[in-house]
């Protein structure tokens, strides 16, 4: 039987990347890193690679897709880094989840209980939460 592990060992980078990212600034680009790959692969398809909203998904959908450029110049200079993780995981309830963008943090979640159990995959969802909001405020204006 193969043994336990208390995160998919596939996200134990990400999730200690995004860890060390809040205590030092070298290491913060590992983590953008960990978080660029995270949003190319679910992100980008609506958003856009370079987060301007012009994903080829975009197009098809029949709401505005936005951009996430300007999100620390739409709110005084300042990256909302809190609201950004609630958005992205949409749990909560904060944000326009519901409609097109999808509640990642069910998405995730769903994911990871399989490998991780509840505890552990609520660690992992959250860091790969944190490693794309940290990638988005890399990529401000
Ligand atoms: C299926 C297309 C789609 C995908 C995939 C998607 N989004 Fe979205 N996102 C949207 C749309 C459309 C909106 C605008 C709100 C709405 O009406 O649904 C939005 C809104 C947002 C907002 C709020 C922006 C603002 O100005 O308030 C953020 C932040 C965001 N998305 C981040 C992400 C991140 C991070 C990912 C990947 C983990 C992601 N989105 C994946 C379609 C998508």
């Amino acid at each position: 039987m193969p043994k336990r592990t208390l995160v998919s060992r596939r996200f134990v980078p990400v999730l200690a990347l995004a860890l060390i990212g809040q205590a030092s600034m070298p290491a913060l680009a590992f983590a953008d890193e960990a978080g660029r790959m995270e949003y190319m692969y679910s992100c980008s398809a609506c958003h856009g690679e370079t987060a301007l909203g012009d994903g080829p998904v975009a197009r098809y959908l029949n709401v505005p897709t936005p951009g996430l450029t300007r999100l620390s110049a739409e709110n005084d200079g300042e990256f909302p880094l809190l609201e950004i993780i609630q958005v992205i995981d949409g749990r909560s309830g904060v944000g326009p989840h519901g409609t097109l963008m999808p509640v990642w943090g069910a998405r995730y979640m769903a994911s990871a209980v399989e490998d991780a159990g509840h505890f552990g995959a609520e660690v992992v969802v959250r860091g790969r939460i944190l490693s794309i909001a940290r990638y988005l405020e890399s990529v401000q204006e």
